[in-house]
């Protein structure tokens, strides 16, 4: 079984193909950083129209990777959401209009889902487990029983992890995207030098907030004269900065094993995925919890941790073998949790 999977919600332009063996055939990422740069983070329209200018070279590309031919393929998978509407809309009808002409499944994939089925395309992780699904624009704690069955136990309250990373990054004048930038200044900082909030430690329930947080790194920022913003000043900010988001990601986490090891006693893996699951400090830290827990902790390969299609195409063959399979009527969507049974939070934060 083999299928295409397209990758355009934010600002990666992505075509992959991977088959039912686990195997990532072609896997083509095209970052628009160098557009979005002079903003200092991603312009929607910017990205909606070089999706549409690059997309079509990067599924021929990895068609050519691949060495297969439309004919070939047994599905087509898109993103069909959450994310920036204008580039899932450019996916989607790139996608619809591949599918349509060559007479195969089409199958809009939740990016979310993509996110949290990778580790069964890199690892092979067997269901039930226990995901952290840190990224850009969300921060949740979701049990995942089966392909589509999500059980949502915990969620921001504000700001997502990545976009705290990129906002403090901003502040320290780290440049865009932040979270990179900043883990990197982090590992020559001393994380003792800056007293940081931990928001939430210690309270029942596996909720995140970070606005706190963020908004003392820029009352420390505050306090230093330009001038003396040193990059020793800013590797220390950094480094515990970085310190107090791994120690709330501890605490949030330890009362979703908590909760996981009682109702999924045979489930035996944490899974960390979404762009932040990038961050090598962070996927250490979260070890010494599932090492206490006796639970494994599975993360994608970094490259897989970030956006891309690969990911796309693996949710899409998923779903596909279960036979499942969209219209082509199906309507892009901006917003679309994993879990439409968790109750509302009331942040700004909360994409979906
Ligand atoms: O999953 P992703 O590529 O896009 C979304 O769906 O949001 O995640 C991007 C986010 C950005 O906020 C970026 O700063 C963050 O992941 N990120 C990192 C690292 N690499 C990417 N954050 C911390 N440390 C990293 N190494
Ligand atoms: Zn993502």
């Amino acid at each position: 079984m083999i299928v295409l999977g397209i990758e355009t919600s934010c600002d990666e332009t992505a075509a992959a193909v991977v088959n039912d063996k686990r195997e990532i055939l072609a896997n083509r990422v095209l970052s628009q950083l160098d557009d979005h740069r002079p903003y200092g983070g991603v312009v929607p329209e910017i990205a909606a129209r070089a999706h549409l200018e690059h997309l079509d070279r990067l599924v021929a590309e990895a068609m050519d990777d691949a060495g297969v031919d439309f004919a070939d393929l047994d599905a087509v998978a898109c993103t069909g959401g959450p994310g920036l509407i204008g580039g899932v809309m450019v996916g989607t009808m790139t996608a619809k209009a591949i599918a349509f002409a060559a007479n195969k499944p089409f199958l809009a994939v939740n990016h979310l889902e993509g996110h949290a089925l990778t580790v069964r395309l890199t690892d092979d992780v067997a269901f039930p487990y226990l995901l952290l699904l840190v990224s850009g624009g969300h921060c949740q704690v979701l049990i995942v029983e089966g392909v589509g069955q999500y059980k949502r136990i915990g969620t921001t309250i504000d700001d997502a992890v990545g976009e705290a990373f990129d906002k403090t990054a901003k502040m320290m004048g780290l440049g865009y995207p932040g979270g990179p930038a900043l883990e990197k200044i982090a590992a020559k900082g001393n994380p003792e030098r800056f007293g940081l909030p931990r928001p939430l430690r210690g309270r029942p329930g596996c909720d995140f907030s970070f606005s706190g947080l963020k908004t003392a790194v820029r009352n420390y920022l505050d306090g230093f004269p330009v001038p003396q913003q040193t990059d020793e000043v800013k590797a220390d900010l950094a480094a515990s900065f970085q310190r107090a988001v791994g120690d709330t990601l501890i605490d949030r986490a330890r009362n979703a094993v908590f909760e996981f090891m009682r109702d999924y006693p045979t489930g035996k893996t944490l899974v960390l995925a979404g762009g932040v699951a990038a961050n090598k400090y962070l996927r250490a830290r979260l070890t010494e919890l599932t090492d206490q827990a006796g639970m494994k902790l599975v993360a994608p390969p970094l490259d897989l941790c970030t956006d891309n299609a690969a990911m796309i195409a693996w949710a899409g063959l998923e779903r596909f073998r279960l036979g499942e399979r969209d219209d082509l009527d199906f309507k892009p969507r901006p917003r679309w949790p994993l879990d439409p049974e968790a109750p509302k939070r009331p942040g700004a934060g909360v994409k979906a």
